[in-house]
């Protein structure tokens, strides 16, 4: 049993929206699953897309350009960009309520403006966009529901025929009301981190977290979508594998699937030092993604069999943080390398710009020696050690 379950979701939400328990019980599957808890999931799950796979003509074509372009660069090892972005990432805000102690927004590590950006800048971002662009990833640094305008964002990206994910630490839709526009507002997909099945884990990470309140959003946004019998958003829960969460696997499964969650991800910690190793990383190596880790050493990641050394995002995705200021990918998360300006410019003069050009010959001639690309996860194995589908499972 974990410690929620005498707070059950049906029990507090259900009734207070006024919707009797026994009538919730009977859209959802009455049967308790085998771990004894009501299963809540009552409809089929929502499919998430692939913006690697074309539905048009003309997303085809862009496909074949980006595929060309960036195999004729790795062959001559000069940067040609032929292809538009088909995801790209867009920062609400680099500000964030928690203080988790490896993430520069927690720790006010990062030194590049920290705001928020408004509902106009959004529009004016978005309409800049290329139509090739398919995933609106919602998130970099920061929080995302700190910005008020974020519904109106999603709701923004929506009509524009995005998929729309977002990341979130879970901590402001306790209300019913805000789960229920979250839900209303179309958005795809919802990651919730959440790492520790109970506060005195949780908290080790999440620091001025509060578990419950992530409990209690997620069981809202759940029951939200069985009222209106929606699948949407995918709720996908990632829990970061850490030295003192690991034994909480089980427990976490459970809460998941009690909370109604859609999928649960297991995702291995990104350190910068081995000091910070040695304080969070699990000491079971498959349950990491470096090398056993040699004190003063430079850390070593786990790498893929092909193009491990080589970098292919920045042939199809880019990164625009809070004040418009593009990056080439999300691990320049201090904005060091920046390429232009989409509130100020236009969408082709940064895409191909002289900046972005060298960005991407620098790193077609020597990745490694850029500090930023040495913590980056392209080319890298083991960064989810297991998915939990509590539509299958
Ligand atoms: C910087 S956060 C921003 C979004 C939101 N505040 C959140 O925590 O989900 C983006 C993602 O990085 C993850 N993250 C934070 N610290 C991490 C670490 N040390 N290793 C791997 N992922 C981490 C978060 O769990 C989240 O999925
Ligand atoms: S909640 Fe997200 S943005 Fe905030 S400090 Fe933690 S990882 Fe960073």
């Amino acid at each position: 049993m974990n410690q929620f379950e005498n707070q059950n979701n049906s029990d507090s939400i259900i009734k207070s929206d006024n919707t009797p328990f026994a009538e919730m019980n009977s859209q959802s599957h009455s049967d308790k699953n085998h771990h004894g808890y009501r299963q809540l999931i009552n409809r089929p799950p929502a499919k998430p897309i692939s913006p690697f796979l074309p539905r048009t003509f003309s997303q085809f074509i862009n496909l074949f350009k980006i595929g060309v372009s960036l195999g004729i660069s790795l062959l001559l090892r000069k940067a040609y960009t032929w292809g538009n972005p088909v995801i790209t990432h867009i920062e609400p805000t680099s500000l964030c309520n928690l203080r988790c102690p490896l993430c520069p927004s927690g720790t006010g590590e990062l030194t590049r403006k920290r705001t928020r950006m408004n509902f106009d800048q959004f529009r004016i971002i978005v309409d800049k966009l290329p139509t090739s662009v398919r995933m609106l990833l919602l998130w970099n640094q920061g929080e995302p529901f700190l910005v008020k305008d974020f519904m109106q964002m999603v709701s923004y990206a929506k009509q524009k025929k995005l998929y729309v994910v977002t990341s979130t630490n879970g901590h402001f839709f306790r209300n019913l009301e805000t789960a229920k526009n979250i839900v209303q507002s179309g958005i795809d997909e919802l990651i919730v981190s959440l790492d520790g099945a109970d506060q005195e884990s949780y908290q080790k990470y999440r620091i001025g977290g509060n578990l419950s309140y992530v409990v209690q959003g997620i069981r809202n946004l759940s029951a939200s979508k069985n009222q209106m019998n929606l699948n949407k958003p995918l709720i996908h829960l990632q829990f970061i594998l850490m030295k003192h969460n690991i034994v909480q696997r089980e427990q976490m499964i459970d809460l998941g699937r009690e909370m109604g969650a859609d999928k649960l991800s297991f995702k291995t910690l990104q350190i910068v030092n081995w000091q910070q190793g040695n304080q969070f990383l699990p000491e079971d190596h498959s349950l990491t993604r470096y090398k056993p880790l040699i004190e003063s050493e430079p850390l070593q990641t786990k790498r893929r069999r092909f193009f491990a050394d080589d970098c292919l995002r920045l042939w199809y995705s880019m990164v625009i943080n809070c004040d418009g200021q593009v990056s080439p990918c999300c691990f320049d998360k201090d904005a060091e390398f920046p390429v232009g300006n989409l509130l100020s410019t236009s969408f082709a003069s940064i895409w191909r710009g002289e900046s972005f050009k060298k960005f991407r010959q620098q790193l077609l001639d020597s990745r490694f020696e850029l500090e930023m690309c040495q913590d980056c996860t392209e080319g890298v194995r083991n960064l989810f050690t297991e998915t939990i589908d509590y539509h299958k499972n």
